[in-house]
């Protein structure tokens, strides 16, 4: 297996078994086989990005009929609120400014921007999604970005001062066709920007369930900015991001033409030091996950045997990789309750786990929550002080299996 950043030799070092496509919730009479694939693993013994071993076909993952929205949270619509503020007060600053956004999504980020009358253009294949954008104001193209649709793009709209991607790029394999289109597209001075979940975060917390079909690259300072240099463009500032369980914002920019922050080296030599992408540190991480998986099967059977009730709450795309990592089906945990539309009436892929409206909660309470979105735990927990109240308790996986009383 080759890396798809260098094509150095990849190191495996964790492996999940057969995987469904995360967020391709099934409809309860649909009895035919669901795709799966070996969901594995590995680190690039050159340019040290960790990547997936087998990629999942695009159109299999992004469609018309693909369900995450970004709206679903309001941290998150106040993320995106206060980073749209921020692109505004400074790199949008200027006269006639333009940003186009990779994977927009229901245009969370890119309202704010329209609400302020700025040129702008979010790029996103799953139709449905971007309906909702467009709905909003947004102007969207259905179209997965690359090297052509940028060149399009340029040939129509002119240049861009920014290009932005939260949690998207990390779900490109072929991040080589982006990075040429998003050279090709910025201005003389334009940065590119994205966000994605941090390989120093997953590390520390164990959170094994940032790997899935879409989170293709598990993303470093050290290997962006490897990679960034291989089209040309430099890596000139790095900041660490509390939301989705530890992210980190990248900012690209040409060779030369920005000065590059302190933040860098810093967070460049903290990876350094951590080993992050030694296939020891690796190991370790591989070998901790397979002790919460453990333990969180023990806690599940124990509930169960004892004849208490335990739900999910959060359908998050991160709980395929748990519950068919763990082999969790709805005899242990018969149902899950999330806010979206698109997942309700549904079976979470793989494990076939029916999912519920947030309503469903409290018909009655559970005895215990098992929290998929832990990475919304402070604003779930503040919504659903009732629970805690009723006597009920919430299970978490990472760091480690434990039970909090709301
Ligand atoms: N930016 C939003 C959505 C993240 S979900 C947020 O942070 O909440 C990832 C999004 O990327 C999906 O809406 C998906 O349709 C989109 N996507 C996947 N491949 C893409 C590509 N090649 N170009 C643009 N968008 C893409
Ligand atoms: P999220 O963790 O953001 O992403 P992913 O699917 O990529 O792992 O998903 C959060 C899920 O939890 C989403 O399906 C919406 C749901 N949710 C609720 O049901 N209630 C809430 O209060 C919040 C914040 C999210
Ligand atoms: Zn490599």
């Amino acid at each position: 297996m080759a890396c798809r950043i260098c094509s150095g030799r990849l190191h495996r070092f964790a492996d999940f078994g057969r995987q469904p496509i995360s967020d391709a919730f099934v409809l309860p009479g649909d009895t035919g086989e669901e795709f799966s694939f070996d969901l594995a693993v590995g680190v690039c013994e050159d340019c040290t990005m960790v990547q997936l071993l087998n990629e999942v076909p695009r159109e299999r993952m992004f469609h018309d009929g693909y369900p995450y929205l970004s709206s679903g949270s309001a941290v998150m619509r106040e993320h995106f609120r206060s980073l749209a503020d921020r692109l505004l007060a400074t790199e949008l600053a200027g006269p006639d400014p333009f940003v186009v956004e990779l994977g927009c999504n229901d245009g969370t980020m890119l309202a704010t921007i329209a609400a302020a009358g700025v040129r702008h253009l979010g790029v996103d294949p799953s139709g449905g999604v971007a309906d909702l954008a467009a709905a909003r104001g947004v102007r969207v193209r259905k179209d997965f970005f690359e090297a052509a649709v940028a060149a399009d793009i340029l040939a129509f709209e002119g240049p861009a001062d920014v290009v932005y991607a939260a949690n998207t790029l990390c779900h490109i394999p072929y991040l080589d066709s982006i990075m040429k289109g998003v050279a090709t597209l910025l201005r003389p001075g334009g940065v590119f920007v994205f966000e994605d979940p941090y390989l120093g975060d997953i590390l520390e917390r164990a959170s094994f369930d940032q790997i899935y079909d879409e989170h293709f690259y598990l993303f470093s300072a050290t290997s962006v900015r490897e990679t960034a240099r291989r089209h040309g463009f430099e890596l000139v500032d790095v900041e660490r991001l509390p939301v989705h369980g530890g992210e980190v914002r990248y900012t690209l920019a040409a060779r030369g033409a920005r000065t590059p922050s302190p933040a860098v080296a810093e967070l460049l030599a903290a990876e350094e030091a951590a080993a992050l992408a030694d296939p020891r540190t690796l190991r370790a991480f591989a070998d901790r996950v397979a002790g919460i998986r453990d333990d969180l099967v023990d806690l599940l059977t124990g509930l169960r045997a004892r004849g208490a009730t335990v739900h999910g709450y959060g359908a998050t795309a991160k709980s395929a990789t748990v519950l068919n990592y763990c082999g969790i089906g709805p005899d242990l945990v018969p149902h899950i309750c999330d806010s979206t539309p698109a997942k309700q009436g549904r079976l979470a892929p793989g494990s076939r786990i029916p999912v519920r409206g947030p309503e469903a909660f409290a018909s009655p309470y559970p005895d215990y929550a098992l929290l998929f979105a832990w990475n919304h735990a402070e604003e779930i927990m503040a919504k659903e002080t009732a629970f805690r109240d009723a006597g009920g308790t919430w299970i978490l996986y990472v760091p480690d299996v434990h039970l909090v009383r709301g």
